[in-house]
């Protein structure tokens, strides 16, 4: 029986590394069948996933449905402004009635969904979490995005092979629009664990969480990688065999909301830094070679970066969004399935 049978994946440090090298492999088989036009067993046979949406999606639902649906399983798509929890509903009743007609839930909770409150959005996934008896996957919150950072992984590891002293650069970009730190900390996290040279770029005032920054440093320690943080844009890409280029709102933002914070204001703050944008001489004259350029979409192009580096010959975007269907897939079976028989 998968020794992950039965377990939520709330962000990946709750997870062996082992446990995260088996989701990989599993991802790795899913994907060799499904490219020879091979069907996957039915490894989910008429189980059910909730996918329980607090806020939008353009992948993450469409991947994790698709991933049922080729497991065997149905995902039914819940918008919670379409349930009771809107008219008062406690989180608890909604998980538990969830619990009882599925297999497993997920929740998507973050961003406008809790007015960027750095938090929130983890307290109502660790709410699924204890009331739901059966597996609760984070879709992503506030604070982490699992099963992206796995998705991502692997296709670093397939691009790179060998990941000890290859450098992952995450920087700041520059974004006229809010968005939360999830992936950013997510990608951190993973990258870290798997011993990779990590550098985090930012302007001044966009810190990630000190306690995800501890857990990365020491992520770092015990894989024999390194982790850093630098505050110029350039400094940063130098060396960098990986870069995910993505805007995230500042700390200060984050610890009142965005109402009470004004969104007017920080976009100022972030009108400050219109040159931290990812174009192609940055990564041809900074980078080293091989060069890969990620994002875990949506990218805002022209903005985080440009037309020429999302489509040039270095982006791995596509690749990187259809692994995270068979990452997606991986994380279901071995959840949900007692027996994996690939
Ligand atoms: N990368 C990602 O989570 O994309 P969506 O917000 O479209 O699901």
């Amino acid at each position: 029986m998968s020794e992950l049978y039965g377990k939520d994946l709330i962000t990946t440090q709750e997870w062996t590394l082992d446990e995260l090298v088996e989701v990989i492999k599993l991802a790795e088989k899913l994907k060799a069948l499904i490219q020879k036009g091979e069907k996957p067993p039915r490894i989910l046979d008429r189980k059910v996933f909730f996918m329980i949406f607090y806020a939008p999606s353009t992948r993450t639902r469409g991947a994790f449905e698709a991933g049922m649906e080729l497991l065997g399983g149905h995902a039914p798509y819940i918008d919670v402004t379409t349930t009771r929890i809107r008219a008062g509903e406690a989180v608890k009743d909604v998980a538990k009635m969830y619990d009882l007609y599925g297999d497993g839930i997920g929740v998507r909770v973050l961003d406008k969904a809790i007015d960027f409150k750095y938090g929130e959005g983890q307290k109502i996934m660790r709410q699924f979490a204890e009331v739901a008896k059966v597996p609760v996957i984070n879709m992503a919150d506030d604070t982490y995005h699992p099963t992206q950072a796995l998705g991502d992984i692997m296709t670093v590891i397939e691009k790179l092979g060998e990941l000890q002293g290859k450098k992952y650069t995450i920087t700041w970009a520059y974004s006229s629009k809010l968005r939360g730190l999830c992936s950013i900390q997510s990608e951190v996290l993973i990258a870290s664990r798997f011993g990779m040279d990590v550098t985090v770029a930012h302007p001044p005032g966009f810190d990630l969480d000190p306690r995800v920054v501890e857990m990365a440093k020491k992520n770092a320690e015990d894989a024999g990688g390194s982790f850093e943080i630098v505050h110029d844009f350039e400094e940063g890409l130098r060396g960098a065999n990986v870069v995910f280029p993505r805007s995230w709102v500042t700390w200060e933002l984050q610890k009142v909301g965005a109402t009470a914070f004004g969104p007017e204001r920080e976009l100022e703050i972030h009108n400050k830094y219109k040159n931290w944008r990812l174009e192609q001489h940055h990564v041809d004259d900074l980078m080293a070679k091989p060069a890969f350029v990620t994002h875990v979409l949506p990218v805002f192009r022209g903005e985080e970066a440009t037309d020429d580096v999302m489509d040039g010959p270095n982006s791995i975007i596509y690749e990187q969004a259809e692994n995270n269907l068979y990452a997606k897939m991986a994380v279901l079976a071995l959840t949900m399935a007692k027996e994996i028989p690939i």
